[in-house]
């Protein structure tokens, strides 16, 4: 395995990335990956940088990372890029002209936060469209594993809780959520044409959230709940809580994620075609989840409501039963462990001077 230089800036994120490594290890996929190229685009954003991270040190000969950086950000990888070994494209995937010479190629770039992507509907269809298309003829070209990360939100208002893969979806086509919800849609329909036209051997996974080190907590109009709530509570602010508060979520821990994910990626003939929920199976309401944030953070916030967000799905809770099967995988790390690993690497930010 390689030494990777953010374990002399991060101790925390270094950590979690030698337990994920040691956890493929005892699957026997620690040398899967060795000498191996990858087209990653999102892979400055929370989880491609992981990705990027782990992949770096199971010894990856070459990492394209495609990233125009809107909500990503060069601090993830920036301790990689003097390597020789990843280097950064700093455009919008879809502008990208398809590239071949890859084993493997990534798509991630999206605009995952509700926020973020109701301000710029346009540009997450496109990424989730044309850049689809774009990192699929990659693969094509290239003979290349193809991986999609996709969501929970194409399953919407899901009538099926905990929700298995097999479920369709209940999705409004025309709300404010749309763009993201149906570009993942048209994203996975797409992948699914190119395995059934070309033969290409396409993965998807669909995330239900997930947080950790690195989730953007900074940028006004960007916070996901959990780096949202421990950063309000860190600077003694309310938590603001949209709607009652009793809509429910299943909250993951990156590194869980990133071992799902390099599992989902394993030479087997078994995954072609695999389309798999990556999630924890732990629900919780957004309300218990501010108060425990509250009760972890030690800090004295109160909470404030806001109006709801335009259709926000009630429950939200993933069936992992085909996870635990096809990749022989489970969540490892507990909530309550996963938000003080988080609350130590934002209040370690939080204390650093700006750059
Ligand atoms: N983290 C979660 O809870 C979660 C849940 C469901 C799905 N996902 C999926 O996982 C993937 C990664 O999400 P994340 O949580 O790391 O979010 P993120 O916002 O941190 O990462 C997305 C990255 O894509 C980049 N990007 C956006 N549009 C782009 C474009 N047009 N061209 C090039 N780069 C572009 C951003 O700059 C960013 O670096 C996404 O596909 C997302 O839909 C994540």
């Amino acid at each position: 395995m390689e030494g990777n230089p953010l374990c002399r800036i991060d101790s925390t994120v270094c950590s979690d990335l030698a337990m994920a490594i040691n956890k493929l290890r005892e699957a026997g996929l620690s040398d899967v990956f060795h000498g191996k190229r990858f087209l990653v685009s999102g892979g400055a954003g929370f989880l491609g940088s992981w990705l990027v991270d782990t992949l770096y040190m199971l010894g990856a000969e070459k990492i394209t990372v495609v990233d125009n950086l809107s909500t990503g950000s060069l601090d993830n990888i920036r301790h990689l890029l003097g390597t020789g070994r990843v280097e950064l494209v700093d455009k919008p995937v879809e502008a990208l002209s398809p590239v071949k010479g890859y084993d493997y190629v990534l798509h991630l770039a999206a605009r995952p936060s509700p926020d973020d992507y109701m301000e710029h509907p346009v540009e997450t269809l496109r990424a989730s469209s044309l850049g689809t298309e774009v990192m699929l003829e990659s693969a094509r070209l290239s003979d290349a594993v193809f991986l999609l990360t996709s969501t929970s939100e194409v399953y919407g208002h899901a009538q099926v809780v905990p929700t298995p893969e097999t479920y369709w979806g209940y999705v409004n086509p025309v709300g404010p959520r749309s763009c993201y919800d149906e570009g993942k849609r048209y994203a996975e329909a797409l992948a699914m044409a190119y395995m059934r036209q070309y033969g290409l051997d396409v993965r998807i996974s669909r995330i239900f959230n997930t947080y950790g080190p690195r989730l953007d907590w900074r940028s006004p109009g960007y916070g996901r709940v959990v780096v949202k709530f421990i950063a309000q509570a860190l600077r003694g602010e309310p938590l603001t809580v949209h709607g009652t508060g009793r809509q429910t979520r299943s909250f993951l821990y990156v590194a869980d994620n990133i071992e799902a994910h390099l599992r989902l990626l394993a030479p087997r003939e078994e995954l072609r075609g695999a389309i798999v929920n990556i999630g924890s199976s732990d629900e919780i309401t957004i309300l218990e989840l501010a108060k425990l944030v509250l009760e972890i953070t030690g800090s004295a916030s109160g909470i404030v409501y806001l109006p709801p967000r335009p259709d926000d799905p009630p429950r939200r809770r993933p069936d992992i039963t085909k996870a635990r099967r096809l990749l022989d995988w489970k969540p490892q790390t507990t909530l309550q462990e996963g938000l003080r690993k988080t609350t130590r690497w934002i209040q370690n930010k939080i204390l650093l001077p700006p750059k």
